[in-house]
């Protein structure tokens, strides 16, 4: 496999599987609309790797512009990372989470039949486990209940594969579910770019590292874990983005069904983080303890074997690597992309015109 479309590919995470897919010898072309992202990330890419890839700005509902650039691209592969992503606001707008993200992944796949590409890595998440019942989290781990409608459109896509791929087996199709990605790329040019107010940790510290917030908001200090904040498997963008160029090699191999976790298998507390991130920008930052955030679980890390023995993939940053590198990126970018256009999230919008 050669060409391979990264759905989504000017966000966060996309851009850096852009970056390593280069770096492995692929040819990655992107198509976004996007929503909640900046084509200059490819710029950037472009700046890392000296190679461009090709951008068509097109929505993922609109079946006859997908279907034409297939037609273009011929792509042996799909990387599926686009989506609606935000927990908070899923549960606010269920039906255009529902709607934009099970749609989107449909139309994709109905177009990559009709063009005879059979390849497809879906990002799904660790909140498929829901609140687990072990820990670490492997892959045979029963999927959990699910607290959010964002959630559920990764566990309802899982399903949706995992049937197509029953009754076509010469698809293949690698569902990896992502951890807490967090850090950027070491060359500080891409990274994350939140909308408005961070939802997640590390962006936040991120900001209030720069100064343009006040203080750290810790969600709950009294759950059952050793420092009494939550704890979670983050993991380095850049090992996650490698993560899928293995993903893509494993295919090429070895068609069919495969599930894997994607984290390191260490958990960190809200506490560790914030020292870690401390201790790579150089300052102490202002915390207050807030209440528990609603739908938060304590604890939350992987069992990454499955991953390292049938891909041959490990995480190899730590968590220090992970926010140097964050703090790199929001230092020389402290208003991210700036150009991201945010629109406003709305059924019409994205609706086939
Ligand atoms: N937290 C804070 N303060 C903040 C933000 C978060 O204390 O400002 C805490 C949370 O309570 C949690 C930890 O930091 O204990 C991590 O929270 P994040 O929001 O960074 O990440 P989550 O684990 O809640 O969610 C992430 C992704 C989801 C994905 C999920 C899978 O954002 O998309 O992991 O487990 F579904």
């Amino acid at each position: 496999m050669k060409k391979i479309l990264v759905a989504g590919g000017t966000g966060y995470i996309g851009s850096h599987i852009c970056v390593e897919l280069i770096n492995e010898g692929y040819e990655p072309f992107v198509i976004d609309n996007l929503y909640n992202s900046s084509e200059k990330s490819l710029e950037r890419v472009k700046e890392i790797t000296g190679k461009t890839v090709p951008f068509y700005r097109a929505d993922f509902l609109n079946e006859k512009e997908i279907g034409r650039i297939f037609g273009i691209e011929k792509p042996e592969a799909v990387i599926m990372c686009a989506g609606y992503k935000a927990v908070g606001e899923s549960v606010a707008k269920p039906l255009e989470y529902y709607y934009n993200n099970l749609n989107s992944l449909m139309l994709c796949c109905d177009v990559m039949r009709k063009h005879g590409c059979r390849n497809i890595i879906f990002s799904s998440s660790a909140t498929v486990y829901g609140d687990p019942a072990e820990m670490p989290i492997t892959e045979s781990c029963p999927k959990g209940e699910i607290t959010n409608p964002y959630g559920r459109t990764k566990s309802m896509i899982e399903e949706i594969l995992m049937d197509l791929q029953k009754a076509d087996p010469s698809m293949g199709v690698v569902l990896l579910r992502y951890f807490n990605p967090i850090g950027a790329h070491p060359s500080g040019l891409i990274g994350e770019d939140p909308n408005g107010i961070p939802n997640n940790l590390v962006p936040y510290i991120a900001q209030v590292a720069i100064g343009k917030r006040e203080a750290i908001h810790v969600f709950g200090n009294d759950y059952d874990t050793p420092d009494g904040t939550g704890v979670r498997d983050y993991i380095h963008v850049v090992d996650l983005a490698k993560g899928h160029v293995a993903a893509i090699r494993k295919l090429e191999k070895d068609p069919g069904l495969h599930i894997y976790n994607l984290g390191t298998g260490h958990g960190y507390s809200v506490l560790e983080v914030i020292a870690a991130y401390e201790k790579a920008c150089g300052k102490e930052l202002k915390k207050v303890i807030d209440p528990r955030r609603p739908g938060d679980i304590a604890c939350c890390y992987c069992d990454p074997e499955k991953a390292e023995k049938e891909l041959g993939w490990k995480a190899e940053l730590g968590i220090y690597e992970m926010c140097r590198d964050s703090y790199h990126w929001q230092s020389l970018n402290p208003d991210g992309f700036g150009t991201t256009e945010h629109a406003p999230i709305c059924l019409q919008d994205s609706t086939l015109s």
